[in-house]
C-alpha cells in the first residue's frame, strides 16, 4: 500500500511516499528555518504563508521522486493535530482537496504517533509493545506504545518541551534559532560537570519540567555578563546537555522496568542529541533493554514518519472524511 503523507505541522513543509508502513519511496521537506531565524522563533503567520506557496510543489516533487503517479497512490495521509493551527490548516486542506479529487481514502495522523512511527522506517524488526520517549520543540513526554494504535502516555513535561529549552538556553549563549543542534556541537568541547543545574522535581513520577533548568541558564549567563565575567559556553552547552539527557533518559529506564518493557524508542527533534543518544544507549544496554535509535534525518519533522503511522491507521480503520479539521492541542 503506498501512502502519500503531509505534514505542516510547524516551520516544515513536509511530503512523502511510504509503502507499507516500512519503505520510504520519497521523502521532501521544504525547511522554513532561515526565515523564522530572523525573529529568533517560529511566526506562525509566517509559517502558514510559506506552507500555502511550497505544499503544492513539495508534493508534487515527493511523487516525481518516489516515480509514481498520484493514480498509483493508494491512500493520503496528514497530520491533523497539536501544532500551530494555521500551519495545520494548510496541511489539511490540500490533503482533503487531494483526497476527494482524486477518490483516495484520507487519514488522519498524531504529530507525536507519527514521530514515534519514523523507527519502524528503519528497523523492519521494530514492533510494539515498546516505551517511546518523544522530546521535540513543542512535546516531551514517555509513552507505552501497546499497540501501533493504541498509547498509554505515563508522564509529560509541565512546563517547556526539552527542545524549547534547549532552544531559549542557547539563544542565552547567543546560538541562532532553533539552538539545540548548536548546543550539541558546543557540548563536544565542553566539561559536562563544570557548571551545576538543577534537575527540577515533579510530582508525576515520569513527568518533566524543565522551566526551571532553562531559566537557572538564562540567569547564570545574565549574572556573569552584568559582574563582567567570563562564561565557559562549551562547558555550559555541554553541562545543560548532560543534565537535560540525564532527566530524560533516567525516566525512561525508570518507566521501562516499572512497566517491564524490553525496548525503548526515541522520537522527535531532540532524539537527534548526542549526548541524548549516548545515555539512553548507555543506560538501557547496562539493564538488557533493546534501544531504536531514529536516524538523525528521521528525528525532526517530515513526511515519512506521518506515512509510516498512516498505514497502521489505515489497518484500524482510522479514515476521515472532507469534515477533517485541525487541532492546535490534542491529546494521543
Ligand atoms: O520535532 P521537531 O523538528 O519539531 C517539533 O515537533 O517541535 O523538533 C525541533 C526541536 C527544536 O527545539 C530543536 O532545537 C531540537 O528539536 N533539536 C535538537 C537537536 N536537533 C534538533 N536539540 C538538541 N540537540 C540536537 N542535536
Ligand atoms: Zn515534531
Amino acid at each position: 500500500m503506498k501512502i502519500l503523507a503531509i505534514e505542516s505541522s510547524c516551520d516544515e513543509t513536509a511530503c512523502a511516499v511510504v509503502e507499507d508502513g516500512r519503505r520510504i519511496l520519497s521523502d521532501i521537506i521544504a525547511s522554513q528555518v532561515d526565515e523564522h531565524q530572523l525573529y529568533g522563533g517560529v511566526v506562525p503567520e509566517i509559517a502558514s504563508r510559506r506552507h500555502c506557496e511550497n505544499i503544492s510543489g513539495v508534493c508534487e516533487e515527493a511523487l516525481e521522486k518516489a516515480g509514481v503517479s498520484l493514480d498509483e497512490i493508494d491512500a493520503i495521509a496528514v497530520t491533523y493535530a497539536p501544532g500551530l493551527i494555521g500551519a495545520l490548516l494548510v496541511g489539511v486542506n490540500f490533503a482533503k482537496g487531494m483526497a476527494v479529487a482524486a477518490g483516495k481514502p484520507l487519514i488522519p495522523v498524531h504529530h507525536v504517533k507519527g514521530h514515534i512511527a519514523a523507527c519502524y522506517l528503519t528497523y523492519p524488526e521494530l514492533k510494539p509493545p515498546f516505551l517511546a520517549l518523544t522530546a521535540s520543540g513543542g512535546h516531551s513526554q514517555i509513552t507505552l506504545v501497546n499497540d501501533y494504535t493504541s498509547f498509554t502516555t505515563l508522564g509529560r513535561t509541565i512546563d517547556d518541551a526539552a527542545g524549547e529549552a534547549f532552544d531559549k538556553a542557547a539563544r542565552s549563549m547567543n546560538f541562532p534559532y532553533p539552538g539545540g543542534v548548536f548546543i550539541d556541537k558546543a557540548a563536544q568541547n565542553g566539561n559536562p560537570h563544570l557548571y551545576k543545574l538543577p534537575r527540577p522535581h515533579t510530582e508525576g513520577e515520569f513527568d518533566f519540567s524543565f522551566s526551571g533548568l532553562k531559566t537557572s541558564v538564562i540567569n547564570l549567563v545574565h549574572n556573569a555578563h552584568q559582574k563582567g565575567e567570563e562564561i565557559d559556553t562549551a562547558s555550559l552547552a555541554a553541562s545543560f546537555q548532560f543534565t537535560v539527557a540525564e532527566i530524560l533518559s533516567d525516566k525512561l529506564m525508570l518507566a521501562a522496568c516499572r512497566y517491564k518493557v524490553g525496548a525503548v524508542v526515541i522520537a522527535g527533534g531532540v532524539a537527534a542529541n548526542s549526548g541524548l543518544r549516548a545515555a539512553v544507549t548507555e543506560k538501557a544496554n547496562e539493564r538488557d533493554i533493546k534501544v531504536f535509535l531514529p536516524p538523525i534525518s528521521l528525528c525532526g519533522d517530515n513526511g515519512a514518519m506521518i506515512g509510516a503511522q498512516a498505514f497502521y491507521e489505515f489497518q484500524a480503520g482510522n479514515v476521515a472524511n472532507s469534515e477533517l479539521n485541525a487541532y492546535a492541542t490534542l491529546s494521543m
